[in-house]
C-alpha cells in the first residue's frame, strides 16, 4: 500500500507556525497583517476558493478584505484598483484571483502588482528571485508542494522529477523549484512525444494538466513519489465508471459529479510508493501558501520601512 501524503496535517502545521508570527507582528506594529483579494465576475470555482482564502485568513487574524468587480470591469479600471492597493500602507499582500474575464489584459493587472505586495508570487521580479535563487514569495501551490515533500522526508536531490504541465502557476514555478533541490528536472506538454515513457522515468511525478485521470499506469515507474495537482469535476457517468470502483460511484448519484486528480487513483494505489489524494492532498497547502506568503510580505515591509 503506498503512503499518503496527506496536506492537510503540513497546512495544520504551516498554520500552526504562522500564528504567533502574527501574534509578534501586531505586538510590534499594533495591526495585523493585510490581505486584499480582488474578485472579478462571477465564476462559481473562484467565488469558492475565495471564501476559502478569506476564512483562513480570519482564522489567523490576517486582516482581509475582498474586492468584488463586475464581469465588465476593464483593464484600465483593475489598473487603477492595483494602483490604489499598492498605495494602502495597511495593504500587505494583494492578491488577484485568476482567471479573469477573457477582454481583461491578465498580464498587465499582475505587473501592475508592486512585487513586495505581490503574495502569489506571479509578478515576473519574483519568479526571476525565485528562478535565480533570491528570498521572494513563491507561487503557493508549488511551495506548498515542496513543503510537502520536505514534511513527509521525501528525497528530491538526485532524483528524476517529471512535471506535466507548464502553466505559470504551477508547472513552471514546479519546476523550478524541484530544479532548486537538486532535482533532475524534465517538464512535458501537450506537444511532448513519447510522454508515457518519459514519466515511466520519474522517481517524482507531478500530474498538473487539469485533465482527469489522464496519467495512467503507463505513465507511472513501479515506486514513484506521484504528486497530483488536478482537480477535475467528473460530472459524465460513463467517464466516472472508467475512473472510479463501484464503491465510491455510489456518491455521483447523491453529488452529480466526482472530484478526481490528472492521476489515476487506482493505477497509483497498484504502483506508486506515495502520493498525494485528491481532494486532501496538494489543495490544502495552496491557501496555507498564501497565508506564509501575505505574513512574509507584511514582514518585510516592515523591515524595510
Ligand atoms: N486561480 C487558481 N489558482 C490560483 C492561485 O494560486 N492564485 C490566484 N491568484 N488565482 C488562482
Amino acid at each position: 500500500m503506498p503512503r499518503i501524503l496527506d496536506g492537510k496535517t503540513v497546512r495544520d502545521q504551516i498554520k500552526a507556525e504562522l500564528k504567533p508570527r502574527v501574534a509578534a507582528f501586531r505586538e510590534s506594529t499594533g495591526r495585523a497583517p493585510g490581505l486584499v483579494v480582488v474578485l472579478v465576475g462571477n465564476d462559481p470555482a473562484s467565488e469558492v476558493y475565495v471564501a476559502s482564502k478569506t476564512a483562513t485568513a480570519d482564522e489567523l487574524g490576517i486582516y482581509n478584505e475582498t474586492l468584488t468587480y463586475p464581469a465588465t470591469t476593464t483593464t484600465d479600471e483593475l489598473l487603477a484598483v492595483i494602483a490604489r492597493l499598492n498605495e494602502r500602507p495597511e495593504v500587505d499582500g494583494i492578491l488577484v484571483q485568476l482567471p479573469l474575464p477573457a477582454h481583461v489584459d491578465s498580464q498587465r493587472v499582475l505587473l501592475a502588482v508592486l512585487p513586495e505586495k505581490d503574495v502569489d508570487g506571479f509578478h515576473p521580479c519574483n519568479i526571476g528571485a525565485m528562478v535565480t535563487g533570491r528570498p521572494a514569495p513563491k507561487p503557493c501551490t508549488p511551495a506548498g508542494i515542496i513543503e510537502l515533500l520536505k514534511y513527509y522526508q521525501i528525497p528530491v536531490e538526485g532524483k528524476h522529477a517529471v512535471v506535466v504541465g507548464r502553466s505559470d502557476i504551477v508547472g513552471k514555478p514546479m519546476a523550478a523549484l524541484l530544479l532548486q533541490q537538486n532535482a533532475t528536472v524534465t517538464i512535458c506538454h501537450s506537444k511532448t512525444r513519447n510522454l508515457a515513457e518519459i514519466c515511466r522515468t520519474a522517481d517524482i511525478l507531478v500530474g498538473a494538466i487539469g485533465r482527469p485521470a489522464f496519467l495512467k499506469a503507463e505513465h507511472i515507474q513501479p515506486g514513484a513519489v506521484v504528486i497530483d495537482v488536478g482537480v477535475n469535476r467528473v460530472d459524465d457517468y460513463g467517464l466516472a465508471e472508467t475512473i472510479f470502483p463501484p464503491e465510491r460511484l455510489a456518491n455521483f448519484a447523491k453529488k452529480g459529479y466526482l472530484l478526481t486528480g490528472d492521476v489515476n487513483p487506482a493505477d497509483i494505489e497498484k504502483l506508486a510508493s506515495a502520493y498525494t489524494p485528491v481532494p486532501g492532498g496538494v489543495g490544502p497547502l495552496t491557501i496555507a501558501m498564501l497565508m506564509f506568503n501575505t505574513v512574509g510580505a507584511a514582514e518585510r515591509r516592515i523591515a524595510q520601512a
